[in-house]
């Protein structure tokens, strides 16, 4: 595939042309391939693929400045590539701008809107930039907003703007959806209400690009989650593949620094390891069994060590992303 200077050439391979539309369920509604972007010396991208069909969620995960943003905001046109393609909706997002604005729905993060228009005015004044919308007041009323419809945009609370601007990018009914951060300071209940909309359009065969930095979020809506860190896929799966992934169970234990390790790892199982993780403290990896449990106190009973703190504990998605960038996926 000749490496494209900008976003895609994907859409003129075919012999339809290149602006002619090609259906989501057809092409994929998102076909990204070896994408890369630098901004001087900061590598943003790094050569990410990605697939989104119709009537999926993918959610991509990660820390700050892994290159969510960047990559979203490629994949909607706004940025060029350093190279890489995409599709989106069978279409070059660059070359095919407005073909692609016009079936595709954004949600910027932080945001984009006219702070004085009333939030109720703002939602018709994109309705009005469509053929069909969905109804303004319906949308207004199941994203909980009804009670702020005459309130301005700035006066608007950081969880309101966001369900504003969520429903901006809604109200055009698009085919593809790309929500950077959707949830983000908004309170447990609003983020209930953008959940459920968010499953709703899933299940009108809506594709949808999420960016989260929560694993809950990605669990509760994401058909596949790809997992980011420094522009590069670290992990990915569906979130049941990633938490079973994390479901093993380790233990840790204190005790005195410089025990010979090496001699327990002889008498473990195969499939587990011990580590002095930090000076004297120990951490055995593996799905921890009652007899694994036994035969590592017996084992510090021979050497007539007492082993303090024993803990077995389930690893968490977050622990998996941790062992895999050494940085915990916080805000
Ligand atoms: N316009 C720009 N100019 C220079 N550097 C940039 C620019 N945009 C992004 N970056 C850098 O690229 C990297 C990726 O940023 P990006 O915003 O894509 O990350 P992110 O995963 O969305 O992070 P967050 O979770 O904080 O939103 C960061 O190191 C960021 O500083
Ligand atoms: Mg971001």
């Amino acid at each position: 595939m000749p490496d494209a200077a900008t976003a895609g050439n994907g859409a003129s391979a075919g012999p339809a042309g290149p602006s002619a539309p090609v259906t989501a369920t057809a092409a994929g509604a998102l076909t990204v391939r070896g994408l890369r972007k630098s901004f001087g010396d900061v590598v943003a991208v790094d050569g990410l693929d990605l697939d989104l069909r119709a009537g999926e969620v993918l959610a991509l995960l990660g820390p700050n400045g892994a290159g969510k943003t960047t990559t979203v905001e490629i994949c909607e046109g706004f940025i060029a590539p350093d190279s890489g393609t995409v599709q989106v909706l069978g279409l070059n997002p660059v070359a095919d701008s407005d073909a692609v604005r016009s079936r595709i729905g954004v949600m910027l993060q932080g945001g984009g809107a006219y702070p004085g228009a009333r939030a109720g005015e703002m939602l018709n004044l994109c309705a009005a930039y469509s053929a069909d919308p969905l109804d303004p007041a319906w949308l207004m009323s199941e994203l909980g907003l009804n009670s702020v419809a005459r309130t301005p945009y700035r006066r608007l609370s950081g969880g309101q703007q966001q369900r504003l601007s969520l429903a901006c990018a809604l109200v055009g009914r698009p085919e593809l959806v790309f929500l950077d951060e959707p949830t983000a300071g908004m309170d447990a209940h609003a983020r209930l209400l953008v959940w459920e909309l968010i499953s709703r359009l899933r299940g009108d065969g809506v594709a949808v690009l999420l960016t989260t930095h929560l694993m809950d979020e990605a669990e509760a809506l994401a058909d596949q989650v790809v997992i980011v860190d420094r522009g590069r896929r670290v992990a990915s799966g569906t979130p049941g593949e990633l938490t079973r992934r994390g479901a093993e169970r380790e233990l840790r234990f204190t005790a005195p620094t410089g025990l010979p390790i090496a001699e327990l790892n002889t008498v473990l199982p195969p499939d587990y390891s011990c580590a002095e993780s930090d000076p004297g403290r120990y951490l055995v990896t593996g799905d921890i069994s009652p007899r694994v449990l036994a035969q590592v106190t017996a084992w510090c009973a021979d050497l007539d060590v007492l082993a303090t703190d024993l803990q077995v504990a389930s690893r968490s998605l977050e622990d998996v992303f941790l062992d895999l960038t050494g940085r915990e996926m916080r805000e």
